[in-house]
């Protein structure tokens, strides 16, 4: 899969379902569930490593996580989260988007706004595609105060989609907005011509991502714009086959679980 692809489909109207995965066997069961996007999210600090917030993640981690899901993924498009303060100049982000790179990424994908604009575009200039990431940006959980929606006023709402828009100019090709209004996930997914892939973000955008161990009901606490789709399937298999249908066929995000509506 490739970028083109997923601007086709936008263009086309045709959801994009994306999914987290962080080793091989999860990854080979996704992209054979026909996945279009594959995210070796940070989330694995959460739920694979066992941490409070993602802030702790390396990018060790993120090197060994990527390579495993690489051997498993031959037809979504594999991107891989930069860890907390790896991309916080222009410099370590060129250098550590090179090791996500050479360990199996296609896509690096960034928490932040406006600042990150000039290393956006140098990043894109040296041949690295970027996945921007605005709403709720985990990394930043103590600067935001807790796990709450982002973009409910219309001051915060516009910040976020001038960020969005300016990510875009920037060189962004792909962007994850997360816990927002449903109506902002829509007013931003039509003001933008790259996709924009919505978690708790509600029915409007591109496509839809959740984190794999959230659907499959395996995480202490699931959110509630996520859905366990294991507890209707036969097999993990089958979960995410039926979340990929829910995404295209428009039957995932209810109402319920959009938190901003
Ligand atoms: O780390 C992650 O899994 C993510 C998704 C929630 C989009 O960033």
């Amino acid at each position: 899969m490739y970028m083109n692809d997923l601007r086709e489909k936008k263009l086309r109207g045709e959801k994009i379902t994306s999914i987290t995965a962080y080793d091989y066997s999860f990854a080979r069961v996704a992209d054979e569930a026909g996945f279009d996007i594959i995210l070796v999210g940070d989330s694995l600090g959460n739920v694979v490593l066992g941490y409070d917030t993602t802030i702790p993640v390396s990018i060790d981690d993120m090197e060994y996580h990527t390579r495993a899901v690489s051997r498993g993924t031959r037809n979504g498009l594999l991107i891989s989260d930069m860890p907390f303060m790896t991309y916080s100049s222009t410099a370590s982000a060129l250098k550590n988007a090179t090791i996500l790179m050479q360990a199996g990424a296609q896509m690096v994908k960034l928490e932040g706004g406006e600042w990150l604009s000039e290393t956006v575009n140098q990043l894109s200039k040296c041949g690295i595609p970027v996945c921007a990431h605005l709403g709720l940006t985990p990394q930043s959980i103590h600067k935001i105060g807790g796990f709450k929606i982002q973009g409910s006023d219309e001051t915060s709402a516009n910040t976020i989609l001038s960020n969005a828009i300016n990510l875009e100019q920037a060189g962004a090709e792909l962007l994850v907005v997360e816990c927002v209004p449903s109506e902002l996930g829509k007013t931003i997914s039509e003001r933008l011509s790259i996709p924009v892939i919505g978690i708790g973000a509600g029915a409007g955008t591109d496509g839809q991502i959740l984190v794999m161990y959230d659907l499959l009901g395996l995480s202490p606490q699931i959110p509630s714009f996520s859905k366990n789709f294991l507890r209707e399937s036969s097999s993990i298999s089958d979960a995410l086959i039926r979340f990929g249908a829910a995404i295209r066929d428009g039957s995932f995000p209810k109402a319920e679980q959009t938190d901003g509506s």
